[in-house]
């Protein structure tokens, strides 16, 4: 049996996608969550493209601005299944955050999540509510546990991320990333 077809048995057979949802936020903003979909490509890139060098660093470990086509493709072109992507989308249909989890092929039972919010949009509680409505999912998907790995300068997610519940795993590639799980069915 292949890696996916092994994916596929052990995920639980007939989620429904994330449903859209309006969230009303702190200072009276409001978006839409919802999967992302092809037609996303140019205002993910936008997207990316706007993050602070900061936010960009705590999300990809990496300076990136641009994300390369296979990649754009691959962010964009998601099965909501193995790949679950949700973004957030302004009035203005600016893609203002980012949420998604990868189910790991070696071990299907857990997935690798990420998550970014635009500069202007955070502090606002959108990243706490995408990253529960992932969990959420998760769970209902049939996962174990989703994980992260944050650098540990990274104070607010790491607030964050044990705020919902989450715990420190050992991790391997020294104290300046701390691997954060969420073990299911605890998750807000
Ligand atoms: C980390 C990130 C996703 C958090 O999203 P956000 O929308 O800003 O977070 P929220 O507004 O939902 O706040 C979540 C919690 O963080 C804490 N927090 C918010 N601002 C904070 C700050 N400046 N310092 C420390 N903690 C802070 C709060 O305790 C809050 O918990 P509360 O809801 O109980 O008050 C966002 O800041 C971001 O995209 N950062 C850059 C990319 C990144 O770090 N990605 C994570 C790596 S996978």
């Amino acid at each position: 049996m292949s890696t996916t077809s092994t994916i596929k048995t052990l995920l639980a057979p007939a989620v429904e996608t994330i449903a859209p949802e309006t969230l009303a936020l702190a200072g009276g903003r409001r978006v839409l969550l919802r999967p992302v979909t092809p037609a996303d490509a140019m205002a993910e890139q936008a997207f990316v493209g706007a993050l602070s060098l900061e936010s960009r660093h705590k999300r990809f470990h990496t300076g990136l601005h641009r994300l390369p086509p296979d990649l754009l493709q691959r962010f964009t072109n998601v099965d909501q299944r193995e790949h679950v992507a949700l973004v957030a989308e302004a009035e203005d249909g600016h893609i203002v955050a980012d949420a998604r989890y990868v189910v790991n092929e070696a071990n299907p039972s857990e997935a690798e999540f990420a998550i970014a919010v635009a500069d202007d949009w955070q502090s606002l509680g959108l990243g706490r509510t995408l990253m529960a409505r992932l969990a959420a999912h998760a769970g209902r998907a049939g996962l174990a546990a989703l994980y992260g790995d944050v650098l540990t300068v990274n104070r607010r997610m790491l607030v964050l991320m044990r705020g919902l519940g989450a715990t420190l795993r050992p991790h391997g590639q020294g104290p300046h990333i701390a691997r954060v799980a969420f073990e299911l069915g605890q998750a807000a």
